[in-house]
């Protein structure tokens, strides 16, 4: 049966819902960009600036978006498209991005799905780096188009298989279980790991190198620019995302309060794993008798490379505690799949009157054949270039173009009085110009800078 407006489907409960829009927003991001951004950008110093963008940029915008998806009762296109016809085009491009995004994040979830199953042997080897570019992804080099890999093209399989069925069953028998599932399972990982990091000999050392202020990085504004940009991919920001979920809230929801607790749900994900990452870095350091910079990354590399080699070293249970980090990125990483999926379906269900069934199977197969080219040797040259695109254009754009409609062009009061009407929490002034001159400037700055170094 198709679905029209009225009918929308719906969360079956507040938890429900915050459990899933906490889901979408801890991601890789939370586990390998945020503690080694904090470690570059003056370690605890930087919780200045974060802390800084998080109530300035980070939850105003939350509460934008959700606020937005609430009101309009639509997924990003419809929503803009119902304040003026024209600014539909800022919601496809919002889902574009998404579209991007999902590439990226289930290939790196593919690759966390086979690295689960060799943690139980370490079948990487004592050459972790070999192992992850010859002997996995079958590449000689950089450009080197390899073979398909039957483990990558299996890993894809389980990522779009579980989006699928998930998707599948819709909004409270599917996104809502599954988080309800997923959430509390990542916080005992984490816990787990964060108790098994900080105990390790050597840990008190990575973590003063994760925590200790240098307070002179606060006179550099490109530190100040960095967390607004990870303050707003770490809360899924500028993607449609929010906006999506929050169509499907009932009428009366606390918007504001919902925004709050994903914010502050999201940022002790993040601390979590800066405890267990940095832990487990000083261990190694010291078990390695290096320095800590010589371990400390993020990214693909600290995931595929350094954490193999720290579980390597481990001092017992190293199957058990590698398959648990595996695990911990894979939960991570297909909530927030589950919730980059649902942008992209309701967006054409909304458009194309499309049934969920039907949407959700045409989405999931075009994603799984999409992602199968990442399967071979180029796959991770691929990547760099959408990450390239995705963290210079890609959020900035969309945060950018949301903030001057909806500050400049049209009412910034409708949104406002809308979820202050809905909200016991109530926004205020400082609302207001968090959107129209921090955000908007903040993201302007950066957009430029980035064009400009584009063009050197
Ligand atoms: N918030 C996610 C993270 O921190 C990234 C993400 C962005 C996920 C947008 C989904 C959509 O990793
Ligand atoms: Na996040």
């Amino acid at each position: 049966m198709e679905k029209n407006v009225e009918n929308r489907d719906q969360w079956g409960s507040r938890l429900g819902f915050i459990l899933a829009a906490v889901g979408s927003a801890v991601g890789l991001g939370n586990i390998w960009r945020f503690p080694y951004m904090v470690y570059e950008n003056g370690g605890g110093a930087f919780l200045l600036p974060y802390f800084f963008a998080v109530l300035t940029a980070g939850i105003p915008m939350l509460v934008l978006e959700m606020g937005l998806g609430h009101k309009m009762r639509g997924s990003a296109p419809l929503a803009f498209r119902k304040i003026k016809e024209k600014y539909e085009t800022l919601g496809w491009w919002a889902v574009l991005v998404t579209a991007v995004v999902t590439v990226y994040y289930s290939v790196i979830v593919a690759w966390a799905v086979n690295y689960m199953v060799f943690a139980v042997k370490q079948s990487w080897g004592a050459d972790p780096n070999a192992f992850f570019f010859k002997d996995y992804l079958g590449a000689t080099g950089f450009w080197d188009f390899g073979s398909i890999k039957t483990n990558v093209l299996l890993g894809l399989a389980v990522v779009w298989g579980i989006t699928y069925v998930i998707l599948y069953n819709g909004i409270k028998e599917g996104i809502e279980k599954a988080s309800k599932i997923f959430m509390p399972l990542l916080i005992v990982l984490l816990g787990v790991m964060v108790v098994r990091g900080v105990t390790l000999p050597g840990a008190i050392e990575g973590l003063n190198h994760f925590l200790e202020p240098d307070f002179s990085v606060l006179k550099d504004y490109n530190v100040w620019v960095s967390a607004y940009g990870q303050v707003f991919f770490t809360l899924s920001l500028g993607f449609g995302i929010m906006i999506a979920y929050s169509s499907y809230l009932p009428k009366k929801s606390d918007v504001v309060n919902n925004a709050f607790i994903t914010a502050f749900a999201n940022c002790g994900f993040s601390f979590l794993s800066g405890f267990a990452v940095f832990g487990i870095l000083g261990y190694m350091a010291q078990a390695q008798g290096v320095p800590i910079n010589e371990v400390a990354s993020g990214g693909i590399g600290l995931a595929f490379i350094v954490f193999p080699k720290a579980i390597n070293l481990l001092p017992g249970m190293n199957s058990f505690f590698g398959i648990l980090f595996f695990m911990s990125l894979v939960v991570a990483g297909l909530s927030s799949i589950i919730s980059l999926v649902e942008a992209f379906t309701s967006s054409i269900m909304d458009k194309f009157k499309m049934t969920r069934k039907k949407a959700v199977t045409v989405v999931s197969l075009g994603g799984f054949l999409c992602t199968i080219v990442f399967a071979t040797g180029l796959g991770i040259s691929i990547l760099d270039l959408v990450d390239h695109f995705l963290n210079n254009y890609g959020l900035a754009v969309v945060g950018l173009a949301e903030c001057i409609i909806l500050g400049y062009l049209w009412k910034l009061t409708t949104v406002k009085e809308h979820v202050n009407q809905v909200s016991d929490f109530k926004v205020g002034n400082w609302w207001d110009i968090s959107i129209k001159y921090i955000t908007s400037i903040v993201l302007g700055y950066m957009l430029i800078m980035k064009v400009k170094t584009e063009l050197t």
